[in-house]
């Protein structure tokens, strides 16, 4: 092996600038080509996540309110996502920055924070046609668009408004004065923020309910739903607003992430922290009791009440399964019975030896492996500290008539639609020893699983709080 420190590998040379330098830097030959292949190996669904947090940095350091609201913009007609927050706005000069790789303004660049390649590289894969950034500092709202054209990320070149019939150059520039539109529209000029609205790929394209164009197709109430699944806390006292229709309610609501309704929307809550410093918590979530397909944590809210586990770092999860995989992981966990009503999150001390991968979708372990963190690791640390009350979840009426009656109109359906009277019959001593063979709770687990395939429909229809007419999913 090579060592940098030995004269034969090593040959540092006087600076002219008086320092020693024993290196090149190395340069990027095709950086058109290193930009796009950053931007399109991107998983599309991190981009609500780098959107969300970049607003999250943003706020935070308001001066005044701490602010997030995330609902639709209308562009020529069509309705397009947009994400508005509080906090240091940028001016031209900080917006044409931001429109570059690698670039963080303000922020500190470091493998276990912030890389600069964060929305922008997120969110161009979904959005050729361009994701547009207004931005409102000392006074004046500034615009960027950042898109693809003939094959090549950039800033899209715009004209100044109110200098439409201007022919010369300066009239088109990378950075415009929309401060006209800013007050036209009411926003307003006293406060900084800045906001993301999505266009997609094409003008047509409803990028609230259709963010991917169709690959991936999403939930329709997507947003709430992707933000629970993510965010475990949201640091400081900020507040966030989601409008509709981006959830099934009236009107707006606040996002409320899980562990900040722990205490007073689920039945029972515990952080248990082990020896080794990880803070395991378990929540309990019984079934609601009118809606017995939903847990009780549902109530007014604006995301499923699923249960799930998952790891958690520095407030955001990784590894999360919610549904059928946790059930039946679930007493691996210790969680023997209750799967459905009972979820875990582990959290990991901030100086964990971890760290995100490149698009932060997964969690690698910061070792020579670099391995994927995966909360299964974790299942025996949990069963461990579990705490008495969890082993006393056992829940014998959710195996027996209330549960069975609520799923028989769900499964004759799928069974329909999936033509099992056309399956060959298997014979009654086998389907006995089968059935012997099982856990009394594995049958309600098994049909709960196929539940959830029209669970989401009702859901959202079944409640008089909830508006009717929304279908359950776009797919
Ligand atoms: N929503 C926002 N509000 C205020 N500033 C923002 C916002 N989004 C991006 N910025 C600025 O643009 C810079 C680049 O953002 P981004 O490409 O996501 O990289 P990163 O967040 O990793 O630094 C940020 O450092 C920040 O200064
Ligand atoms: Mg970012």
């Amino acid at each position: 092996m090579i060592d940098a420190n030995d004269a034969c590998y090593s040959y540092a040379t006087q600076h002219p600038g008086g320092g020693m330098k024993s290196l090149d830097k190395l340069g990027i030959d095709d950086d058109a080509f290193l930009v796009s292949s950053l931007i399109d190996r991107c998983p599309r669904v991190m981009m609500l996540r780098e959107l969300f947090q970049n607003a999250v940095e943003a706020a935070q350091l308001s001066t005044g309110k701490r602010l997030i609201r995330i609902g639709a913009a209308e562009v020529d007609g069509v309705r397009k996502l947009r994400i508005w927050n509080t906090g240091p706005g940028m001016d031209p000069d900080a917006l044409f920055r931001m429109g570059e790789i690698s670039s963080s303004i303000n922020k500190e660049k470091a493998l276990d924070r912030n890389f600069g390649i964060g929305a922008k590289v997120a969110c161009l894969p979904s959005n050729h046609l361009g994701v547009r950034y207004r931005s409102c500092a000392n006074g004046r709202d500034n615009e960027m668009i950042l898109g693809k054209r003939g094959g090549v990320y950039g800033r899209l070149l715009l004209r100044s408004p109110g200098r439409g019939s201007e022919t010369s150059v300066s009239a088109i520039r990378d950075v415009i004065d929309v401060t006209d539109i800013a007050v036209a529209e009411g926003q307003p000029l006293t406060e900084d923020w800045t906001e993301a609205v999505l266009l997609g790929m094409r003008p047509d394209q409803d990028t609230v309910l259709d963010p991917y164009d169709g690959k991936p197709a999403v939930e329709r109430y997507w947003i709430p739903e992707t933000l629970y699944h993510r965010y475990a806390r949201i640091p400081g006292d900020l507040q966030v607003i989601i409008n509709e229709p981006l959830h099934w309610a009236v009107g707006e609501r606040p996002f409320v992430p899980i562990l900040a309704r722990a205490l007073n929307e689920f039945a029972g809550y515990e952080a248990v922290r082990s020896p080794e410093g990880v803070t395991v918590h378990f929540l309990h979530d019984p079934a609601h009791p009118q809606r017995r397909w939903e847990n009780a944590s549902s109530e007014d809210a604006i995301q499923t009440s699923m249960t799930f586990v998952a790891v958690m770092w520095r407030n955001e999860f990784y590894d999360l399964r919610s549904g059928s995989p946790w059930y039946y992981e679930a007493p691996m966990f210790g969680v023997t019975h209750g799967g459905r009503h009972v979820s875990v999150i582990v959290e990991l001390p901030d100086d964990y030896e971890v760290l995100p991968d490149m698009y932060r979708q997964y969690l690698l372990y910061n070792a020579e492996r670099q391995d994927q963190v995966r909360v299964a690791e974790f299942a025996g640390l949990v069963r461990r500290v579990r705490p008495s009350w969890i082993q006393g979840i056992v829940q014998p009426q959710d195996s027996g008539g209330a549960g069975v009656e609520m799923l028989v109109p769900e499964l004759s359906t799928l069974a329909a639609a999936l033509r099992l009277d056309e399956l060959p019959i298997v014979s009654r001593d086998a389907a006995e020893t089968d059935a012997t063979e099982s856990e009394p709770g594995d049958a309600f687990e098994k049909a709960s699983d196929l539940c959830k395939v029209t669970a989401g429909v009702r859901r959202r229809t079944s409640a008089a709080s909830r508006p009717t007419g929304h279908s359950g999913s776009l797919a």
